[in-house]
Order: structure tokens, then C-alpha cells, then sequence
């Protein structure tokens, strides 16, 4: 028996090793025999008398190799398996390493067989991710597994994180660009008789909106004008008048008439001169005139 050596598992083998001992005690031989652990990694293989390391895949138990099941891995065949790290899944045993879970996927603990498909409002644009982002505002999506999200188009919007849908601008309301978190009223001037507006309409001339959001304009009435786009329908100026409404331009009363209103003319009086009440002129009216001071 000199110079023999016998590895033995102490821990499992502590038996055969103790009865080793024995008969190597009682044959009064002692100086050859060693029983050792394993080291970590490695298992005692009883058709070898030395330890032997497990394939990748695989990992050592205290007499065997034994196969990793699925969401672990060893890749080269070490003590224990180890669970695939989050964004990572392996869905099969025996796996010597994980797969990072594909975009639009995310795995949020350790030890994932599969990875989960983002839900709608989030997203996860690269692979290995262990969370899902959030659409930012002013975008959406409305399926699972989405790995960008799509802007809200034009006269839609949402002012949430998170969102699975846009909401409608709101008559009165409108974006003119695409990813709005808010729709803005229509400033004076215009209108939007409709939801989902993606501009306004200006008022058109001879009607007039001071408002902002605002679904309609108002007719100018008669005495008063505007242009296109105007917030304010204005008084005829002197000397014109206007006697319709929807007015887009005032105009001066016929000849042998003069202004009354601003939306009516009056005939000019009788008499060889005349200035307007609104226009008095004593120097002038003195002369010829009836009743004359
Ligand atoms: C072997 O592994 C076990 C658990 O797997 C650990 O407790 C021990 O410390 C390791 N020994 C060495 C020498 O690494
Ligand atoms: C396996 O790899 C780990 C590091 O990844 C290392 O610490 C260990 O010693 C290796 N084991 C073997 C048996 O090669
Ligand atoms: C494991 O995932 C891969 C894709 O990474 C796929 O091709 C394969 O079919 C899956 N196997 C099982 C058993 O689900
Ligand atoms: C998702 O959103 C798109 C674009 O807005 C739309 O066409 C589709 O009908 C929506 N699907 C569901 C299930 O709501
Ligand atoms: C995600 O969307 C942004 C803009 O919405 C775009 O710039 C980017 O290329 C997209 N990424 C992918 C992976 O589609
Ligand atoms: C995602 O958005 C929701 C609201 O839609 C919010 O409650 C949550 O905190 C957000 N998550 C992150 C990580 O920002
Ligand atoms: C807005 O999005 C639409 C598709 O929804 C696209 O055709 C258009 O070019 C985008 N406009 C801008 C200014 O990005
Ligand atoms: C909305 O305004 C347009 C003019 O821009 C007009 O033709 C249409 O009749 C209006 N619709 C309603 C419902 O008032
Ligand atoms: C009126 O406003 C519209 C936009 O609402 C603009 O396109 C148009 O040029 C404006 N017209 C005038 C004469 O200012
Ligand atoms: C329109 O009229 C309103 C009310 O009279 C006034 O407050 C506003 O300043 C006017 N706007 C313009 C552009 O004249
Ligand atoms: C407006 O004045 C014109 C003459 O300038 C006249 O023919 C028309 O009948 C008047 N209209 C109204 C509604 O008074």
C-alpha cells in the first residue's frame, strides 16, 4: 500500500474514509493514504481516484455534475449554478450562460425563464433591459412589447407619462405639431368648430372673435367693420358709415347726404351752406343762414 493515494470526499465519504482509515490503521500503513475535499468547482468521480470538474452547463454537486435548470447557468461548470441576472433569461437547462431579453422585453428579477413583454405605455428600446420606461409625454402606445413610442400627430395630445392613447383637442383647441402635451386655444381672431383641430381658422372679414378659444366668430354689426383675422370689429370712422352687417369696408354717404350714424346717412338740410352739427364752424354759419346770430 506505500506511496498509494486515494482522494476521498470527507464530507459525503466520511464513512469509507473513516473505514479507510481504519483498515489503514489496523494494517499499521498509514503514510500513503489522504483523504481531501474536493476543491469548490470540482466533484469526487469514483471511476477516477481524482476530482473531476463538471462541463459548462453544468455544476458540481458533492458526487456528481448536476445540470442547471432554467433562469440559471454555469458557464464553466463551477460549484452552483448561478441565476441569470436581471434583463437576462436562459430557457433551457443546461444553459453555460443567459440571453439578454430582446427590445421591448424586460426581466425585473434574477433567475427569469422568460422575459416580459413591456405593457402598453411603456416601452424598452435596447436589449437587457430589467425595466420598462415609461412613453414620455406627448407620446403613446397602445400594444405590449413596443420599443418606441409614436408621438401623439397633430390635434392630439396627452400630458401624462405612461399614456396608451392621445386625446382629441377639444373644439376651440389645437397643436400644430406633432408630441403635444396640450392644446392651445385659438388665439383672437380665429376659431375651430371641430375636435382634433390642427389649426384655426381666421375670421373672415366683416366678422370679428375677441376671445381665444373660440368655436365661431361674430358678425360685425352695421356701424362697424373688420379685415381678415380680426379680434374686434371697429367703428365706422367719421365722415363713413356702413348701414349692413358683415361690413368689411365703410363708405361715404351719396352725394347731398351726410353721415347720421355711423350705419345711416341723413340729407343735408336745405340752404346754400352747411356744416355738420358735428362740425360747427360759427364764421361759416353766420353767413346767409336762417336764424343766423
Ligand atoms: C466552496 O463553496 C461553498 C459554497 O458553495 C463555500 O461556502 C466555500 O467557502 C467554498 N470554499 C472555497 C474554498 O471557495
Ligand atoms: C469559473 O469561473 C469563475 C469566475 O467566473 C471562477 O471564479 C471559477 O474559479 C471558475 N471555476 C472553474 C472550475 O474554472
Ligand atoms: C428559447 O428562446 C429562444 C430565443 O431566445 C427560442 O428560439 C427558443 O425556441 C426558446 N426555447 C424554448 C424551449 O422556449
Ligand atoms: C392603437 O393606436 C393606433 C394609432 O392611433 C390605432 O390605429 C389603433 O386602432 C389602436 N389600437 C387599439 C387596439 O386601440
Ligand atoms: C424612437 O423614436 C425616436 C423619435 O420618436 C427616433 O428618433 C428613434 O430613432 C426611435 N428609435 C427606434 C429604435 O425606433
Ligand atoms: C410611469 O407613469 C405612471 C403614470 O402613468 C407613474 O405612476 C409612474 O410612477 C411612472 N413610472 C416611472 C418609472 O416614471
Ligand atoms: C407628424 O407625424 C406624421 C405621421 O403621424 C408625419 O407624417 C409628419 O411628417 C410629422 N410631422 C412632423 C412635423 O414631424
Ligand atoms: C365650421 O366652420 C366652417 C368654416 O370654417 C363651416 O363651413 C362649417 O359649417 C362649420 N361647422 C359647424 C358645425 O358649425
Ligand atoms: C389670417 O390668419 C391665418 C392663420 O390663422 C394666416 O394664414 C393668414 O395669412 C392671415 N391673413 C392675413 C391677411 O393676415
Ligand atoms: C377688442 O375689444 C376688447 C373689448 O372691447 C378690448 O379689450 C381689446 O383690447 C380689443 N382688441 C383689439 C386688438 O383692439
Ligand atoms: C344701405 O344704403 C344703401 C344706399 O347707400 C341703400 O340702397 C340700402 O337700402 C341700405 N340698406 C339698408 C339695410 O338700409
Amino acid at each position: 500500500m506505500a506511496g498509494r493515494h486515494l482522494h476521498c470526499v470527507i464530507s459525503l465519504y466520511l464513512c469509507s474514509c473513516a473505514l479507510l482509515l481504519a483498515l489503514a490503521t489496523v494494517s499499521g500503513d498509514g503514510s500513503g493514504l489522504i483523504c481531501a475535499e474536493c476543491p469548490n468547482g470540482t466533484f469526487a468521480d469514483h471511476s477516477k481516484s481524482d476530482c473531476s470538474s463538471c462541463d459548462p452547463g453544468w455544476c458540481t454537486t458533492e458526487s456528481d455534475c448536476t445540470d442547471c435548470s432554467a433562469g440559471t447557468y454555469s458557464h464553466n461548470g463551477s460549484s452552483s449554478c448561478t441565476e441569470c441576472s436581471r434583463g437576462t433569461f436562459s430557457n433551457e437547462s443546461k444553459s453555460a450562460g443567459c440571453t439578454r431579453c430582446p427590445r421591448g422585453y424586460y426581466a425585473d428579477e434574477e433567475g427569469m425563464t422568460e422575459c416580459e413583454p413591456c405593457p402598453p405605455g411603456q416601452f424598452a428600446a435596447f436589449d437587457g433591459s430589467s425595466v420598462c420606461t415609461n412613453c414620455s409625454r406627448g407620446s403613446f402606445t397602445n400594444h405590449s412589447a413596443t420599443v418606441n413610442c409614436t408621438l401623439c400627430s397633430k390635434g392630439h395630445y396627452t400630458d401624462g407619462p405612461g399614456s396608451t392613447k392621445c386625446g382629441e383637442c377639444q373644439e376651440g383647441t389645437y397643436t400644430n405639431t406633432n408630441g403635444s402635451i396640450v392644446c392651445k386655444p385659438c388665439p383672437p381672431g380665429s376659431f375651430c368648430n371641430e375636435t382634433k383641430c390642427s389649426h384655426c381658422t381666421g375670421c373672415q372679414a366683416g366678422s370679428a372673435q375677441p376671445k381665444p378659444g373660440s368655436t365661431d366668430c361674430a358678425i360685425c354689426a352695421a356701424g362697424t367693420f373688420s379685415v381678415v383675422n380680426a379680434s374686434n370689429c371697429t367703428t365706422c370712422p367719421s365722415g363713413r358709415i356702413c348701414n349692413i352687417s358683415e361690413c368689411t369696408e365703410c363708405y361715404t354717404c351719396p352725394a347731398g347726404m351726410e353721415r347720421f350714424t355711423s350705419y345711416s346717412c341723413q340729407n343735408c338740410p336745405a340752404g346754400p351752406y352747411y356744416i355738420s352739427p358735428q362740425n360747427i364752424d360759427l364764421s361759416y354759419f353766420s353767413v346767409g343762414g336762417e336764424g343766423a346770430n
